[in-house]
């Protein structure tokens, strides 16, 4: 067996290493470089729920979430829902590794029927973007979380394929969250976009597109305490993982596989056989022949401290810091 082998969603990865859905996966020629430069599975970029309505002639020109409607109006420009279904087949028909359609959507219901065309055009399993920005005085947590439950509920009921969702860390109880989900795999974590303010212009723009190795702090840790409390869900990694290091610390922690996007933006595709090559190099002076003899080597369940993972404060360990 391949050493670097897994298996994510009950699909076979060659490795772990899955690009992110984003720009870097829109076009069946990328897809075909990131089989050629080592993927171990693309997720295409996502098609986004408001864009479906808008193909339907059902997006009213009013929108609340005025962000998508902006993307809707360029991206239905140049895209259409049956060119995402195109794209999904002529992708496997062209590939070999596990091809992961990806939907973003801010609700629970009208959509899920278009699920299942994705599962017909031949994706290997689908990616559920899914948040809703907690903003409404009038609305309970647990009325939000539902709509996460009705959606993993609704699309079970109708796909054969396997589905993850793509979530932010934003829960307040994100074990119970997750294990209350039932799905087949979740990402830890989705990488928002959020607003900046030029101070000069006073205008509004984005803040950082692309994460940076630092961030991979938050998810490090949950994917260490979610990995050893819901063994029945995959976790992919996902958020600041740039390099090779990054990647043996989140299966050292516990991740059945990881997604990596900004660090190809930034180091160009070569970084996937760079990041591959450091796994193999590592593994080989630490005298593991398969990735199974470390995954979750440090998750929560198996130090002899989980502690580590829980500690949140600064105080006691940094008062030398001043
Ligand atoms: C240019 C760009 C486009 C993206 N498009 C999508 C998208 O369509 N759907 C999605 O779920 N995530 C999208 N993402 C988020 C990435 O998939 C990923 O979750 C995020 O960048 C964090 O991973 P990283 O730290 O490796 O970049 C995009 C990210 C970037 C930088």
């Amino acid at each position: 067996m391949n050493k670097l082998e897994t298996t994510y969603l009950g699909l076979k990865l060659r490795n772990p290493v899955i690009v992110a859905s984003s720009g870097l996966t829109n076009t069946v020629e990328k897809i075909k470089n990131l089989e050629a430069k080592g993927a171990g599975a693309v997720v295409l970029k996502s098609l986004f729920e408001e864009q479906i309505y808008f193909e339907a002639g059902k997006l009213a020109s009013h929108t609340d979430y005025p962000e998508a409607l902006d993307y809707v109006n360029f991206y239905t420009k140049n895209n259409s829902v049956q060119e995402y279904l195109d794209l999904i087949k002529n992708a496997k028909a062209t590939v070999n590794i596990p091809v992961i359609a990806s939907i973003n959507c801010v609700s629970s219901k009208g959509w899920v029927d278009f699920a299942k065309k994705i599962e017909l055009a031949g994706a290997d399993a689908l990616e559920v973007n899914v948040f809703v920005l907690p903003i409404d005085k009038s609305l309970t947590s647990d009325k939000i979380e539902s709509i996460y439950f009705e959606l993993a509920e609704n699309l079970q009921k109708i796909l054969s394929i396997p589905i993850a969702f793509k979530l932010s860390s934003h829960f307040s109880n994100l074990v119970g969250f997750v294990q209350k989900l039932n799905v087949p795999g979740v990402i830890l974590f989705n990488r928002l976009y959020a607003p900046d303010i030029d101070i000069d212009t006073m205008k509004f723009g984005s803040a950082d597109i692309f994460s940076s190795p630092s961030d991979i702090r938050n998810s490090l840790r949950w994917v260490g305490i979610l990995s050893s409390k819901i063994t029945k869900t995959d976790i992919a990694a996902s958020t600041g993982i740039h390099d090779g290091k990054a990647v043996i610390k989140q299966l050292l922690a516990g991740a059945t596989a990881v997604q990596v996007c900004s660090t190809l933006y930034k180091n160009g595709l070569d970084q996937l056989e760079t990041i591959i090559k450091d796994i193999e190099k590592w593994m080989k002076t630490n005298g593991y022949n398969h990735i199974d003899e470390f995954r979750g080597k440090m998750s929560y369940n198996k130090i002899e401290d989980p502690q580590i993972y829980e500690r949140s404060q600064f105080m006691k360990y940094f008062s030398s810091i001043q």
